[in-house]
């Protein structure tokens, strides 16, 4: 006969289930978003590597959130540092920056651009 504390699954014996669940989904999602490749995958990524990471490493890209506007400003700047970035491929970096390192979704930011705005208005 099964007394209370025989049965097999109350809340003491799938507490460590239920742990090494979240500890192994966790893990899985640190797996999924390695802090070690700044840069996403795709076909610009090894151009955007090769042209961008000889002088600073690529963090210095990947924590920046900027507009395609101050992007192509920083490319123009980075150019004038000594990146190498052929003129035809200007545009498909600029895509590739804007893309993955644009600005953030969902966060309402107030900008100088809009506070200029504002205050023409009044
Ligand atoms: C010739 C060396 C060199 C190369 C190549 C280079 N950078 Fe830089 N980068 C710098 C230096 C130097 C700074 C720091 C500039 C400063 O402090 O004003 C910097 C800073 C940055 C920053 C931080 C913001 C800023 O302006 O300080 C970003 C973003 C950046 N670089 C992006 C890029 C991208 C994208 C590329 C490839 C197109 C690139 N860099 C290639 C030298 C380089």
């Amino acid at each position: 006969m099964l007394s209370k504390t025989d049965y097999p699954l109350n809340a003491r014996t799938l507490r460590p289930v239920l742990l090494s669940a979240l500890v192994a989904s966790t893990l899985a999602l640190a797996q999924a978003n390695p802090p070690a490749k700044p840069l996403p995958p795709g076909p610009m990524q090894p151009k955007i590597k090769a042209a961008c990471t000889q002088c600073h490493a690529a963090d210095r890209i990947a924590e920046k959130h900027f507009s395609r506007e101050q992007w192509s400003d920083e490319l123009d700047k980075m150019t004038t540092l000594g990146a190498a970035v052929p003129d035809s491929q200007h545009d498909a970096f600029l895509d590739y920056l804007t893309a993955n390192f644009g600005p953030l979704k969902g966060v309402v930011r107030k900008t100088r651009k809009d506070a200029a705005a504002n205050s023409d208005a009044k």
